[in-house]
C-alpha cells in the first residue's frame, strides 16, 4: 500500500468531517444528536462499549481492552462497572480521581494509553463527535453559552443538563466579536489528538523544585500585557497547560504521587467541582477525566500520611495487578517481541511458556487449601482441568488472597532477559532452555529481588524447567507417532467401546468380520496400567470413565481425548511406551545408522512442518530429549 496515498485520504477524511456553523446551527445538531453534548466521563464509556462486550464463563470480556490487555478480564470488569459505568451516570464517583494502581510494568500506562488511542479515533466517529466554540484554545462546551437563568428551560426542552460557566475568555469574545449574540457564536466540530493537544492532556511530574504549576494550569503571555493594559485581561493569558489542553477528553496523571502538594489540590478542586484556578480569573470550568497511575509502595506511603487524608479520600483507587494465566503471559510476551526490534528472531515453541509458567509461578500465594500445591493452582487458573477439582475450587484459590499478583517478576523483565539471550547466542534462534537460564542470570542484577526472593525464584525456575521436560519430551514422542491426534482418537474410541461393552455386560462388534466378542481386557489393561490401576481399581476408573461420557452425552458436549486429563495420560504413555526404545536410542544415538538417520530426518522435517520448530530448534530439541530419556 503506498504510503503517501494513505497519508492522503487520512487528510480527505478528515475535511468531509469537518463541520462549523453558528451556535443557533449547533442547536440544531444538539436536537437531533443529543450524544454531541455528553460530558467526557460518558463519551469514554460509550465508546468502550460500542467496541462490544462478550461473555465467557459469567466473566464480562470487554473488547475494547481485549486485544491489548491480556489475563486481566476481571479487573477490567471492575474498571469499567466501578467506574467508568457509574461516572458516565454522572454519579459521584465522577468526581474522583481514577487512580491505577499496580506494580512495575502491568499494564497501567497501556490501559491508559487505549483510552487515549481510542479517544482520538472515537472523535472521528458519528457517536463520539465532539464540538467547541471556535477559536477557543480550551475547546470550551458551546452549551456554556447558554446563560446560568436559562438552563431549567433548555433541560426541559432537550433534556440535557448543562455543567460549568462560560469561561473569562469567551465570555470577553461574546461581548466584543459577537455583541452578546450567543446565537451567532461559531462552533466547531474538534478531533481529539495528543500531538496537537486537544482533548488528551498528560503530565509527568519532573523536579519539584523548578517544575511549574503553568505546566498544568496556562500562564500569563507577558509579550501581549502591554497590548491589553493588565495581567487580568484573559486574552493576555495562554490557557495552554495540560489541563486547559485536555478539557472534553482524557488527563493522564503518571506516577501521580509523586507530584507536589500543590499540584495534587489543583487536580482535586477539578474533579471534585469541575474547575481550577487559573492565573487571576474566576475559577475556570472543565470537563475531564483524570486518570492517574502509581506504584503500590509509592501509594501506601501516601495514604501513611496524615496530611493527604482529604485528597485520599477524593481518590478512587483500581489495583491492577499482573495477569496470573500462564497462556495470557505467554500472548503478552509475544505482543512485546512483535513489537521490538527481536520480531525477527526465531523462538522455539514453548520457549515463552516456560518463562510465562516462571513468571506466573513468582506471582502466585501459596494455597492453603488441602490437597493442592502451587503448580495445580497455576493450572487451575489458566482453565486447565485438574482431576478432583473444579470451578468451586478456583473461586475458593482466589479468595484465600484476593490481592493475589500484586508483586512477582514483571513481563519487562523477561523480554530483557530474552533479548540477552538472543545477543549471547549468535544463532538467532533461541529455545526454552536459552530463556530458562537467562532469567536464572538474571536475577542477580534485578534491583528488587531479595535474598529470600531469590531462593524461591530458584525454585520456581526449577520447576519450570521440569514442566518444559514434560513438554518437550512428549513433544519429541509425538513427532515419532505418524499422525499422532488420530492415532490417540483411534486409541481412545477402541478404548471407550471395550469400557462401554464391559460395564453394560455387552459383547462388542468386530468392525471387520462383524462378529460379537466379549470386550478385550487385554487392551484396557495395557492403556490402563500406564497410569498405575491396579486389578483391583479398573471396575471404578472405567465406570467413572462411563459416568463422564454420560455427564457429557447429557449436556450435549463430544467426549475427546482431552475430556478426562487421567485417561489422556493413559493413552499418551500407551502411545509412547510402544516406541520408548525407538525415541531413546534414535535420539541418542552418536553414529545413527542408515534407519536411524531417516528416522530422524523425518522426525525433524515434521517437527519443522507441523510444530513450529526451525532447523536449528528441532535439532536442539532432539539432542536435549535424548539426554533427558538417557538420565
Ligand atoms: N496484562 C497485560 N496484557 C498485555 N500486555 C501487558 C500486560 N501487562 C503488561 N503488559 C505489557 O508490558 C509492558 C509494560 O506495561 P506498561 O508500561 O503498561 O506497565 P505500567 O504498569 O505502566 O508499568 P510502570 O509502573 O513501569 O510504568 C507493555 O509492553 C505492556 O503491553
Ligand atoms: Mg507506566
Amino acid at each position: 500500500m503506498d504510503i503517501l496515498k494513505k497519508v492522503k485520504e487520512y487528510r480527505e477524511e478528515e475535511e468531509k468531517l469537518k463541520w462549523e456553523g453558528t451556535f443557533a446551527e449547533y442547536l440544531e445538531i444538539v436536537k437531533k444528536r443529543p450524544e454531541v453534548a455528553q460530558t467526557a466521563h460518558s463519551r469514554v464509556y460509550n465508546m468502550i462499549k460500542s467496541a462490544g462486550i462478550e461473555e465467557k464463563n459469567g466473566q464480562k470480556i470487554y473488547k475494547f481492552f481485549s486485544n491489548e490487555i491480556f489475563g486481566l478480564e476481571s479487573t477490567i470488569e471492575r474498571l469499567v462497572e466501578e467506574y467508568f459505568h457509574p461516572a458516565a451516570k454522572r454519579l459521584d464517583v465522577r468526581k474522583r480521581i481514577l487512580l491505577l494502581m499496580g506494580p512495575v510494568s502491568g499494564g497501567k500506562s497501556t490501559i491508559v494509553t487505549l483510552l487515549k488511542r481510542g479517544l482520538e479515533k472515537y472523535t472521528r466517529t458519528d457517536e463520539g463527535a465532539v464540538y467547541a466554540i471556535k477559536g477557543c484554545p480550551m475547546h470550551e462546551d458551546p452549551l456554556h453559552l447558554i446563560p446560568h437563568h436559562l438552563r431549567e428551560d433548555f433541560y426541559k426542552e432537550y433534556g440535557i443538563r448543562i455543567e460549568g460557566s462560560l469561561s473569562p475568555l469567551n465570555q470577553l469574545r461574546l461581548e466584543q466579536e459577537y455583541g452578546g449574540r450567543i446565537e451567532d457564536v461559531m462552533v466547531e466540530r474538534i478531533f481529539f489528538s495528543e500531538d496537537k493537544r486537544v482533548g488528551i492532556g498528560t503530565f509527568t511530574p519532573s523536579d519539584p523544585k523548578s517544575q511549574d504549576i503553568a505546566d498544568l494550569t496556562g500562564s500569563i503571555d507577558f509579550s501581549t500585557i502591554a497590548e491589553y493594559g493588565s495581567e487580568s485581561d484573559p486574552r493576555a493569558y495562554r490557557f495552554d497547560g495540560e489541563l486547559n489542553k485536555a478539557n472534553r477528553g482524557i488527563m493522564e496523571f503518571q506516577e501521580m504521587l509523586k507530584l507536589d502538594e500543590k499540584f495534587l489540590w489543583h487536580l482535586l478542586s477539578l474533579s471534585q467541582e469541575g474547575n481550577f484556578k487559573a492565573g487571576r480569573f474566576a475559577l475556570i470550568s472543565a470537563d475531564e477525566l483524570i486518570i492517574a497511575h502509581t506504584n503500590e509502595t509509592e501509594y501506601r506511603s501516601f495514604i501513611a500520611n496524615k496530611k493527604n487524608e482529604a485528597l485520599h479520600s477524593r481518590i478512587i483507587v483500581m489495583p491492577i495487578p499482573y495477569n496470573l494465566k500462564v497462556s495470557e503471559e505467554e500472548r503478552i510476551y509475544e505482543k512485546m517481541i512483535k513489537e521490538s526490534d527481536m520480531a525477527h528472531v526465531h523462538i522455539a515453541p514453548h520457549a515463552l511458556r516456560a518463562a510465562a509458567i516462571f513468571s506466573v509461578l513468582t506471582r502466585l500465594e501459596v494455597p492453603k487449601k488441602q490437597g493442592i500445591d502451587i503448580v495445580k493452582k497455576m493450572r487451575l487458573y489458566d482453565g486447565e482441568t485438574v482431576e478432583g477439582f473444579n470451578s468451586v475450587d478456583v473461586e475458593e484459590l482466589k479468595k484465600e488472597y484476593p490481592n493475589e499478583g500484586m508483586k512477582g517478576i514483571d513481563p519487562r523483565y523477561v523480554i530483557n532477559r530474552i533479548s540477552s539471550a538472543i545477543i549471547r547466542k549468535e544463532v538467532p534462534s533461541i529455545n526454552a532452555l536459552d530463556v530458562l537460564r537467562s532469567l536464572k542470570d538474571g536475577l542477580d542484577q534485578h534491583p528488587s529481588i531479595t535474598p529470600e526472593d531469590k531462593e524461591k525464584y530458584m525454585n520456581y525456575i526449577a520447576i519450570a524447567r521440569r514442566e518444559y521436560d514434560e513438554i518437550a519430551k512428549n513433544e519429541v514422542q509425538k513427532a515419532f507417532v505418524y499422525s499422532y491426534e488420530e492415532s490417540a482418537k483411534t486409541l481412545l474410541n477402541n478404548y471407550l467401546d471395550n469400557v462401554e461393552a464391559y460395564c453394560n455386560k455387552n459383547k462388542i462388534k468386530d468392525p471387520l468380520t462383524g462378529e460379537e466378542m466379549p470386550p478385550d481386557e487385554k487392551l484396557m489393561r495395557s492403556i490402563e496400567e500406564q497410569i498405575g490401576i491396579s486389578e483391583n481399581a479398573k471396575k471404578a476408573f472405567r465406570e467413572e470413565i462411563l459416568i463422564r461420557l454420560s455427564a457429557y452425552a447429557r449436556k450435549g458436549k463430544k467426549f475427546d481425548y482431552n475430556s478426562h486429563e487421567r485417561l489422556r495420560e493413559a493413552i499418551q504413555k500407551k502411545l509412547f511406551a510402544d516406541l520408548k526404545d525407538v525415541v531413546k536410542i534414535t535420539t541418542s544415538t552418536k553414529t545413527p545408522d542408515e534407519a536411524q538417520l531417516k528416522k530422524i530426518n523425518e522426525v525433524i522435517a515434521r517437527l519443522i512442518d507441523e510444530y513450529g520448530y526451525n532447523s536449528t530448534s528441532a535439532n536442539e530439541l532432539l539432542r536435549y530429549v535424548g539426554s533427558l530419556l538417557n538420565r
